[in-house]
């Protein structure tokens, strides 16, 4: 094994758990201490516009009371930035938003917004934030995301997850590209969504990807071999490809 591939776990369904009796159960932070013991190697909280799973003060807790870095997905809106700006979360990532989707169905369309994202970036990036552009495997998308000056990508690995077998093949070409020209351009590349056991172990042989976020397959296994176990199965996964790359 010659790289360490960072695993960041997403707890923002253990938020969706809690919010579904609106009580304090089970509380994310309690999550993030068992991510901190498992051996994972960040913690990743999506404060969505419409609140609905964290929320504004998980995340002043999160960066309170965590010791591992805190990436904070959001979206590129003036409230998100002030949010980001006032808790400096370790790194943010800038994703789409539409409250009418169950999750994050796409990538953010930066080569059409670049105007608009730039000063956003610059703002995160100047307070010390590393900031990752959420995007599609495109050529365009990667391009854009260094123009804007993000430091980094996250490549949206949803459409790779989603396909059959022979379609999965042709979208895991289209991640490896993007991967290997957000690196030539100088870009940290990382990925995630949909990710599982199953499916994980492609992309995280790709070479040139240093972190992957993974969230409800962690989640969704940890309701029958609890939280350490779902994180350590899926280390296992990741670290499997990195021994056979
Ligand atoms: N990365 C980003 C930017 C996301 O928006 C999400 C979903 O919140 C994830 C990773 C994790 O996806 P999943 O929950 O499907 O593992």
């Amino acid at each position: 094994m010659t790289r360490h591939l960072r695993l960041g776990v997403n707890i923002d369904h253990v938020a969706t758990l809690r919010n579904a009796r609106g009580g304090t159960a089970p509380d994310p932070l309690r999550a993030a201490k068992i991510v901190v013991a498992a051996g994972g190697d960040s913690i990743t909280a999506h404060l969505r516009e419409d609140r609905r799973h964290i929320s504004d003060d998980d995340i002043r807790r999160l960066k309170r009371e965590i010791d591992l870095p805190l990436n904070m997905e959001m979206a590129a809106t003036s409230e998100m930035a002030a949010i980001a700006l006032k808790h400096r979360p370790h790194a943010a990532c800038i994703v789409p938003e539409r409250r009418a989707e169950l999750t994050t169905e796409g990538g953010l369309d930066v080569a059409g917004a670049k105007r608009r994202l730039k000063p956003m970036v610059h703002r995160l990036v100047d307070a010390g934030i590393q900031v990752a552009m959420f995007i599609d495997p495109d050529p365009a998308q990667v391009e854009a995301s260094a123009t804007v000056g993000a430091p980094a990508i996250e490549l949206h690995t949803g459409e790779y997850c989603n396909a059959n077998r022979r379609g999965a093949a042709a979208q895991l070409r289209r991640l490896i590209a993007a991967a290997k020209l957000a690196a030539e351009l100088g870009l940290e590349v990382h990925a995630g969504h949909g990710l599982t056991v199953e499916n994980v172990g492609p992309v995280a042989g790709i070479p040139e990807i240093v972190e992957l976020n993974i969230g409800h397959a962690i989640v969704a296994e940890a309701v029958f071999v609890g939280l350490a176990a779902a994180i350590r199965n899926m280390r296992a996964a990741m670290d499997r490809a990195l021994w056979t790359a």
